[in-house]
């Protein structure tokens, strides 16, 4: 329905996450590649990630994780007036997994926008619904990312620096209007650099090769993701709290305001790094990465419910997120509950 001539403020009415139940541990990985246990837990703090069986993509993960968002606000999926599905592994190469997700729900008709931030979507998809809310141009926006990155990468040796890290799941928001003039979406900051796509990027399908895909492409590996660890390392480390810091500014609050960061789940190193930058105490600060993995764009909405489900966040308080990755593109945003 359209609010128009309305200015509020987005605010967040259910929140859901869905992973799907087959765990791989460390030491399964073991027996696929050249690794450790204690080299992934080393230097990333996963234990175990989730990773699909049989033919599930992004969508069917999506599904669960919106239709648990959608009853925790007190909704029903005909109240949806707009989706935004975050991914950077589609169901197809097109239509997006937007329309798709409409269809399973049963609102065919809704508008359904594809969005491809990568790690950094959730800040961009906030952005967007936040929009969307204060101009009037919808009332209750879905908020869903969710990955299936297991059928994508490379497990052999030749690939563990990248097939470790990355696990799949779903985590959605919805976002109305804030009654409230104190709470909801404070700020969001999103941003990009393009010269630094190559440092984490898949190339294949691509429409500048001739043609798409081809057996010499997928024999040189060049349908796997590619990432240069150490640079996407440097720069996330620095970027997530200077982002943290500059929400804060822009609304007169400092680092002490902060009841729960949510730093995006790439890396335990990262958040310790986040953490640290910030002097925030461990009591304020969410990972699950050692469960799940990174799960790009659903890492914050997944941990996002699971802090709502677990009491980490009670209504006033202020929670942070940062987030980090390919592109480079970057976001954070900060929320009243
Ligand atoms: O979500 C946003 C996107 N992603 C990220 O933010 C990830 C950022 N980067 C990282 O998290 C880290 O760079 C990694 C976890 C990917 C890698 O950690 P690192 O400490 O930067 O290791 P490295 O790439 O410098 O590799 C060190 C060594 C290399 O061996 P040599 O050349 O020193 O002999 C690698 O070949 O570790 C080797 N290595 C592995 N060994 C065992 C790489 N992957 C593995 C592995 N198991 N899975």
């Amino acid at each position: 329905m359209p609010l128009v001539g309305m200015a509020k403020r987005a605010k967040i009415l259910g929140t859901g996450h869905y992973v799907p139940p087959h765990v791989v541990t460390n030491q399964d990985l073991e027996k696929r590649m050249d690794t450790t246990d204690e080299w992934i837990q080393q230097r990333t703090g996963i234990q175990e990630r989730r990773w699909v069986e049989g033919e599930v993509g992004a969508t069917d993960l999506a599904v669960i994780a919106s239709e648990e968002a959608i009853r925790a606000a007190g909704l029903e999926a005909k109240d949806i007036d707009a989706i935004i599905f975050a991914t950077l592994s589609p169901d197809l190469n097109f239509p997006g997994s937007g329309c798709l997700l409409n269809d399973r729900l049963g609102i065919n008709g809704v508008p359904s926008l594809d969005i491809r931030n990568q790690c950094s979507a959730f800040p961009y998809g906030l952005e967007i619904a936040d929009a969307f809310i204060r101009a009037g141009v919808y009332r209750h926006v879905l908020l869903v990312g969710s990955e299936v990155h297991s059928t994508g990468l490379d497990v052999s040796t030749a690939g563990r620096d990248v097939a470790v890290i990355f696990g799949d799941g779903a985590g959605a928001v919805v976002l109305g209007p804030s009654d409230v003039e104190s709470e909801g979406v404070l700020t969001t900051i999103v941003g990009a650099d393009g010269r630094f796509a190559r440092e984490l990027w898949t190339e294949l399908p691509g429409s500048r090769c001739q043609p798409r895909i081809s057996v010499q492409g997928i024999e040189e590996g060049r349908h796997f993701p590619k990432m240069n660890g150490r640079e996407v390392f440097k720069h996330a480390s620095r970027k997530m709290p200077e982002l943290v810091r500059e929400a804060l500014n822009r609304c007169d609050l400092t680092t002490k305001d902060i009841d729960l960061l949510i730093p995006h789940q790439a890396n335990l190193r990262i958040s310790e790094m986040v953490q640290r930058a910030l002097d925030l105490p461990d009591d304020r600060v969410f990972n699950n990465i050692m469960r799940y993995g990174n799960t790009t764009a659903a890492s914050i909405p997944i941990a996002l419910d699971e802090c709502v489900r677990n009491g980490r966040l009670k209504a006033g308080d202020l929670l942070a997120v940062t987030a980090f990755g390919a592109g480079f593109t970057w976001g954070a945003a900060l929320i009243r509950f």
